[in-house]
């Protein structure tokens, strides 16, 4: 289970395959899911890769904007905090709807759920719940602040955003990220407030990175995953 929508799977053990290019040593390695993720991957790799036997499989982009969004951006949708215990099953219900076509985000079960809630970052402010007017889950924005580090600044990051694929509410993922983003952009580390938004999206999903786009996010980096040599594509 990836620990956001679209962030690469979790570091793998499995050492490097023989014969990668030099370059490559420092940013390829063999993740849990069996694939070589390269970070960041260059235009340079895919070809070579490719005469290598690689296939690429995956292009998980990181996107980045500046906070706060600007008021252009629209309005955000009324929402609340996640109630840890109460909200569980409720949100893996639309979590795995949403995210039924997702490699890993679909997959979410109460375990991967509760180890999230209980991990340090988590924040219930920073989990922000629309309800339908029956009180119904029907849309969530769970973010997640980064502290900076030696070369990133800190970050706001929009960790999962989905609505109910059965709900056609046009806007409600707009106004979502909108939500999210206002809360990050509330945040401060280190007594500064956020001023970098970030998240990851499948290159694939183009109505997210649509979204995405037109809110001001651009292309930061890309990790691209390549199934082995001799591999099922
Ligand atoms: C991504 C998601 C949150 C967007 O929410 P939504 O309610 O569908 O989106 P909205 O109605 O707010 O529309 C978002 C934008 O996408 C645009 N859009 C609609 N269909 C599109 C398509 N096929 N391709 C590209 N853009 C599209 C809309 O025009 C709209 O743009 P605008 O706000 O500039 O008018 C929602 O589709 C979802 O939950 N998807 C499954 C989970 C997911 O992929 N989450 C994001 C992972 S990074």
């Amino acid at each position: 289970m990836a620990p956001t929508d679209a962030t690469p799977p979790t570091p793998g053990t499995s050492p490097l395959p023989a014969g990668l290019p030099a370059d490559l040593a420092g940013r390829a390695r063999v993740r849990d899911d069996g694939l070589l993720w390269v970070s960041p991957g260059t235009l340079d790799d895919e070809p070579r890769l490719r005469g290598l036997g690689y296939g690429p499989v995956r292009h998980v982009l990181q996107l980045r904007c500046t906070l706060p969004l600007d008021p252009s951006a629209g309005a955000p949708a009324p929402c609340r905090p996640f109630r840890p215990g109460l909200d569980d099953d409720e949100f893996l219900d639309v979590n795995h709807r949403a995210f039924e076509w997702h490699p890993e985000q679909g997959d979410l079960d109460a375990a991967g759920l509760a180890e999230r809630l209980a991990a340090p970052w988590f924040s219930a402010e920073g989990f922000l719940v629309h309800t339908d007017d029956g009180g119904r889950i029907d849309g969530y924005c769970w973010t997640k602040v980064h502290p900076a580090s030696t070369d990133e600044p800190a970050m706001g990051e929009i960790y999962v955003v989905a609505r109910d694929p059965e709900v056609q509410v046009r806007g409600l993922g707009r106004a979502l990220v909108v939500t999210g983003l206002e809360h990050l952009s509330r945040q401060t580390v280190d007594g500064a407030p956020l001023a970098v938004g970030m998240l990851y999206v499948e290159s694939t999903n183009e109505r997210a990175v649509g979204l995405y786009r037109s809110l001001g996010f651009s292309l930061h980096h890309q990790d691209v995953a390549y199934s082995l040599p001799g591999a099922a594509p």
